[in-house]
């Protein structure tokens, strides 16, 4: 770290010797304290559940302002990158610092499209689940058994080793997921077909079919490609941090990324965009607009666990500015399908402005997510609801590993090993059971 911009000093009440900590300025964003001596120079440690308050590395990646609604990728706007790029020169940008060049990015493609397939034997694992196993039960399962076939990538200091397990990562995880969604619907699986861009064979993947010729939609996979492009990396949110936390102990770049997709899954996460739209399916189905105010009565009431999905971000407490990029990403698609009356896009819309004008959700700076369209969206491209989270884990990889990068060259990593405040029984000694009473 560069030497301290200036001091905190921390002093106790209980008479105890205050301590003088140094504080870093970033490039931009907070300040950070280091309390990294604090243990051992006052034998107490900061107490932060959920890490509110808490920088956990430094960075070079993505920077997002909760406040702004800002959201860079190595300093450019995802509003650019969703407009100029596409997904695989995104991912470049992730995973090197800069946008390639036409000859740079002309050769990652063709490496990363000539990666797509998977072991012949990989089939296997999918025929132990049953046929209605969640996309992410499969693919938790299926990405981590992919280090078994890559012996000759595994070692995490060799940093050839790190990129050809990067590329395999990148590569494979569309196959993967279309081959959940394949085993899931009954079809055969179907192979990558490396003239396609990385979007159009994961479509092709999809829905294509060995009974009939498929041609892609050049307006769907431009939608689907921006998907990816807005869900690729997000700071140290808890996926990236689960990655992190697991690399840290020198696990291999696989078990990392099915760490992180098993985190994702969670509702509060990843899974947010399957609950959101099974959240708008539910209004739909007990009364539609009508109803929603019930609904938004529900959400209100403490005694009820009925949380709006597609709402609220720990970091943004503005516009989420990938949601106002999504929901354009929605009209173009709806539009494109002859969809402008989708219900559910009217009830999105509908929830999205009563939300936005109620005193409930300003006060606590609760606004639509990511999540809150994309799973509208992913629904128009056919998509089924229980694979969005596995989208988005696809599309993540590519963020899951630049972090996993960085932290394995980050001179100052270690083993991440936090500590805790223990408020459990003091020493005792066991009695034994015969002795014990009821
Ligand atoms: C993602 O971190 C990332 O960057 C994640 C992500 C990424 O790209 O990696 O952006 C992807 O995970 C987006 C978030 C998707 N999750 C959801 O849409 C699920 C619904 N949202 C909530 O679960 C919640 O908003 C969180 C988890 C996203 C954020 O929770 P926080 O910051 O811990 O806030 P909180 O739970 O402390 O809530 C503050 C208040 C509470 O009310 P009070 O106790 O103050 O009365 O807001 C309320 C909460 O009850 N609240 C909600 C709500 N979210 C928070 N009330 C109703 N509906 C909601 N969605």
């Amino acid at each position: 770290m560069t030497p301290a911009d200036y001091k905190a000093t921390l002093s106790f009440t209980n008479g105890a010797k205050s301590l003088d900590l140094p504080v870093y300025k970033g490039t931009i964003g907070p300040d950070v304290v280091d309390i990294r001596k604090l243990y051992n120079e006052t034998g107490v440690f900061t107490y932060d559940p959920g890490f509110m308050s808490t920088a956990a590395c430094n960075s070079t990646i993505t920077y997002i302002d909760g406040d702004k609604g800002e959201l860079l990728y190595r300093g450019y706007p995802i509003e650019q990158l969703a407009q100029n790029c596409d997904f695989l020169e995104t991912a470049y940008l992730l995973l090197n610092g800069e946008l390639p060049t036409t000859p740079q990015l002309k050769e990652f493609d063709h490496t990363v499209m000539h990666h797509t397939m998977v072991h012949e034997q990989m089939q296997f694992f999918y025929r132990g689940f049953r046929r209605d196993a969640h996309p992410m039960a499969v693919l938790v399962g299926v990405v981590g058994a992919l280090s078994s076939f890559y012996h000759d990538s595994l070692d995490i200091n060799d940093p050839h080793h790190r990129e050809v397990s990067a590329i395999r990562l990148i590569a494979k995880l569309p196959t993967l997921v279309a081959m959940a969604h394949k085993y899931n619907v009954g079809q055969p699986f179907i192979y990558p077909r490396n003239d396609l861009s990385y979007s159009a064979n994961f479509m092709h993947m999809m829905f294509a079919t060995p009974a009939e010729p498929y041609k892609t939609n050049d307006v769907l996979v431009r939608a689907l490609d921006r998907i990816l492009i807005l869900h690729a990396d997000h700071e140290q949110n808890a996926s990236t941090s689960t990655v992190r936390l697991a690399g840290s102990s020198g696990a291999n770049p696989f078990a990392c990324i099915a760490a992180g997709i098993a985190c994702l899954w969670g509702p509060a996460h990843g899974g947010a965009n399957e609950a959101a739209l099974n959240m708008l399916y539910d209004i739909q189905k007990h009364g539609g607009v009508e109803k929603i105010g019930e609904f938004i009565t529900k959400v209100k009431d403490k005694n009820s666990s009925v949380k709006l999905m597609g709402f609220g971000h720990r970091v943004y407490k503005n516009y989420d500015p990938r949601a106002k990029l999504m929901r354009e990403t929605c009209h173009e698609v709806l539009g494109e399908l002859g969809l402008h009356d989708d219900p559910l896009f009217k009830l999105a819309m509908a929830l999205e402005k009563i939300a936005l004008e109620d005193d409930y959700f300003v006060s606590r700076k609760l606004y639509p997510n990511v999540d809150f369209y994309s799973g509208i969206v992913q629904k128009a491209l056919g998509i089924p609801v229980s694979l969005f989270t596995g989208i988005f884990a696809l599309a993540r990889t590519v963020g899951w590993i630049a972090q996993w990068n960085e932290m394995i060259s980050d001179p100052e990593q270690k083993i991440g090993r936090p500590r805790q405040l223990f408020v459990g029984s003091p020493v005792r000694d066991v009695v034994p059971i015969a002795k014990r009473s009821a």
